[in-house]
């Protein structure tokens, strides 16, 4: 290492861990000294990412000397670069350059790395903010110790709409649940800080809006008020940046006509000026190349120049910058002191994580293998995938099976599926087979062997192949109970996959009705990236279990459902729609001047003639194998002031014969505004598990601060006037109470 460099690193010896919030006097110091020895080209150098050469997560571009590139300084950050022996290859590359900066190796570890956790969405099914942060920690540690320094998660976009195959990488339709689900993975991924070896560096994605894209279509126009935004999409962002995100990563979609990636009200004014961000924002892949597709700029050297003056830092294989910010510079058209701001940023992150100090701290052969097949974890990941599941069914009380059951037939296109469980966005490893259980492994455990069980697949997942039916009928007749799975595949959900139709595939459906006539108790899993639309199967079907995709541990956390060790808990993060055409759906939508109450409401109704008014499963739904009943709500006043505190309280009882975990949800409505108000808006919940037969006072303490919206000017504010509350186990629980507040 260069005598220049380890003055830097003497300089940071001393500097404790840097808080995930704030500066550091003696980084910045070191920051500033390593600054001062830079080049222009160096400095750009450090804004520049690239994928490495061996696997892209999008369209590459191949100009040949990438390890050059990496060699002569010209590279700050590298992705889909995985394992130590890689990492430290192009480490040593890296250091070869004058300055010997260590280059930030950066990775899609959305739910988890060699342990794969259920789809995000999934996870925010659980509603267990511990479990969700444990998700992120496991995933952490074994991103950290294959030589990873930084994960491009959590992804916090917030959308109402299904057909955006991306919905599945998110925490669903809410804010208030978006933006705790945000702090817990963040809190997750950073863990005790940056500098410790299982700490990554988070990445708040896609900033912002990139959920409301019209149509549902990936990467399209996202156009609305500045209110909703503030009151809807930005939100959980802003819980990022509290948590101390060390990055955020812009979208790919414009917003109000300007791309996010050159919107400088996004990352200047907002996120770095009034929200004081200290870490750097990378943009997403190509997305600064892409304002001239956009109509933003005219060719590259203007969407390099937009780019960077509006605050974007770090291009992620573009080639804008490399090839364009020198002579921006020189033109005068980019500032130096926007290029130093940007490669302070970066630095600040390479310092805090370490590398100045020690390059190949994460790169430790011992470390990666300890956690290669770490037990612990995948009891981790079979924790919260028993807890994502949503039980939306049971007529007849069909679950739990019995392990005494004469027969069972599993029918479907992913009962001996394995990969499919681990769902988008994910690693697949040469010994997944062995690794993961399919549906049809765990069963069979839990029976006590394959002896009682049948098999037909019955129908592929796409298609219109109905030859495998009749196995499929004759299977299902001979057995006691049927297991039919139905669902999408797993890459049918996820980047650019946005689909017009969220029907079951092919004749999965097909499948399903000529299953159900046999008359059988059928138990029907549906396995899927975001809600889909089933109503046959909805309506006709005795019992429904929705898996999602769980990941690693998969097929073992059905297997406890389905057996009842464990009593599924998951409750909706989002409403599910009868048809495509009632898509945006959501439960927090204002009044509206008509309001429909009810499907009976023939006239003037903010609805459709030839559909109900009501989602086919509400946000916050889901079924237990006991069952929950809610007291009246009671209030500790019927007024509430400014530094008052109101209670609002009910008494939970288990009437069933099992225990069983109940999420019970508070909403809010405020009746009138200076703005109009959503009809509901989720403003706590509390988890608990009551044994049969226990009850349990519940309350929640609400005060003016927890009634805050955005008003006409963009206020942050609460106003007086008449409330209600609902006290309940969904967003159709009308079990309400009224209060006022006062000046
Ligand atoms: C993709 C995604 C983004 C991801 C990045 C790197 O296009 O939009 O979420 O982190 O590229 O793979």
């Amino acid at each position: 290492m260069s005598r220049i460099i380890s003055f830097a690193w003497l300089l940071l010896c001393a500097a404790p861990a840097t808080a995930q919030t704030g500066l550091n006097k003696k980084t910045e110091r070191a920051v500033d000294s390593v600054l001062r020895l830079m080049t222009l080209d160096e400095k750009i150098g450090q804004m520049n990412q690239y994928n490495g050469p061996w696997s892209a997560t999008g369209p590459l571009t191949n100009d040949g000397n990438l390890l050059d590139q990496v060699k002569s300084g010209k590279v700050g950050s590298m992705l889909n670069v995985t394992g130590v022996k890689r990492t430290r290859e192009l480490q040593e590359l890296a250091l070869q350059s004058r300055l010997k900066i260590p280059l930030l190796f950066g990775q899609d570890v959305i739910h988890g790395y060699r342990t794969i956790f259920p789809l995000p969405l999934a996870e925010a099914a659980s509603w267990d903010l511990a479990a969700m942060e444990a998700s992120a920690r496991v995933a952490a540690k074994e991103a950290s110790a294959a030589g990873i320094h930084w994960t491009f998660a959590p992804m916090l976009d917030i959308s109402r709409d299904p057909r955006w195959g991306r919905v599945m990488e998110g925490a669903g339709e809410d804010t208030y649940l978006g933006s705790l689900i945000a702090t817990a993975r963040v809190k997750g991924f950073q863990g005790k800080g940056f500098g410790d070896t299982s700490a990554v560096m988070a990445c708040a994605k896609h900033f912002v809006a990139y959920g409301a894209a019209e149509g549902g279509r990936d990467y399209n126009t996202v156009d609305m008020s500045m209110r909703r935004l503030h009151e809807v999409y930005l939100p959980p962002f802003k819980a990022a940046a509290d948590a101390g995100v060390a990055t955020f990563m812009n979208s790919f979609n414009d917003l109000n006509g300007i791309p996010a990636t050159g919107s400088k009200y996004l990352q200047r004014d907002l996120l770095k000026g009034a929200w004081k961000f200290n870490g750097f924002m990378v943009s997403d892949w190509g997305s600064i190349g892409e304002m001239i597709n956009h109509g933003y700029a005219k060719d590259n050297r203007e969407a390099a120049m937009l780019a960077a003056n509006a605050g974007s830092d770090m291009d992620m294989e573009s080639r804008s910058y490399t090839k364009e910010l020198a002579t921006l510079v020189k033109e005068g058209k980019v500032k130096m002191s926007v290029i130093d701001d940007a490669v302070r940023r970066i630095l600040r992150k390479k310092m805090e994580m370490g590398l100045f100090a020690n390059p190949y701290k994460y790169a430790d052969l011992k470390r990666e293998q300890d956690n290669w097949d770490n037990p612990e974890h995948r009891k981790i990941a079979r924790d919260i995938a028993q807890k994502s599941m949503v039980l939306l069914k049971n007529e007849g009380s069909v679950l739990p099976l019995s392990t005494k059951t004469s027969s069972i037939a599993l029918i479907g296109p992913f009962v001996k599926a394995k990969s499919d469980h681990l769902g988008f966005w994910s690693y697949d490893w040469p010994d997944d087979t062995a690794r993961i259980s399919s549906i049809w492994e765990a069963v069979s455990r839990k029976m006590g062997g394959d002896s009682k069980l049948l098999y037909a697949k019955g129908a592929a997942i796409t298609g219109d192949d109905r030859s495998g039916f009749a196995e499929a009928i004759e299977k299902a007749g001979k057995a006691e109970i049927v297991i039919l799975t139905v669902g999408e595949a797993r890459d049918m959900s996820g980047e650019a996959k946005s689909r017009s139709s969220l029907q079951l595939p092919g004749v999965q459906e097909e499948l399903v009705k000529a299953i159900v006539a046999l008359g059988k108790p059928t138990v029907v899993l549906i396995s899927a990236g975001r809600p889909l639309i089933f109503n046959w199967t909805a309506d006709h079907a005795p019992a429904i279990l929705y898996t999602w995709w769980l990941g690693t541990e998969g097929g073992n956390a059905i297997a406890d459902v389905l057996f009842g060790d464990y009593n599924p808990s998951g409750r909706l993060p989002m409403s599910f729609p009868r048809a495509e055409g009632q898509i945006p759906i959501y439960y927090n939508h204002y009044n509206t001047g008509r309001p429909a109450m009810h499907d009976s409401d023939k006239f003037y109704r903010s609805a459709y003639t030839d559909l109900s008014i009501y989602p086919k499963y509400p946000f916050g739904y889901g079924l237990s194998y006991t069952q929950f009943e809610y007291s009246p709500v009671s209030l500790s006043a019927a007024t509430l002031r400014k530094g008052q505190t109101l209670r609002a309280s009910v008494t939970l009882t288990n009437k069933g014969k099992v225990a069983g975990k109940e999420t019970v949800q508070l909403y809010i409505r405020d009746l009138s505004g200076s703005v109009v108000r959503p009809v509901k808006e989720l403003k706590g919940f509390q988890q608990l598990t009551l044994a049969a037969g226990e009850s349990r006072k519940i309350s929640f303490d609400i005060t003016v601060e927890d009634l805050r919206f955005y008003n006409e000017q963009l206020q942050y504010i609460w106003e007086p006037g008449a409330f209600k509350l609902y006290i309940g186990k969904d967003a159709a629980h009308n079990n309400e109470a009224a209060f006022e507040v006062l000046q």
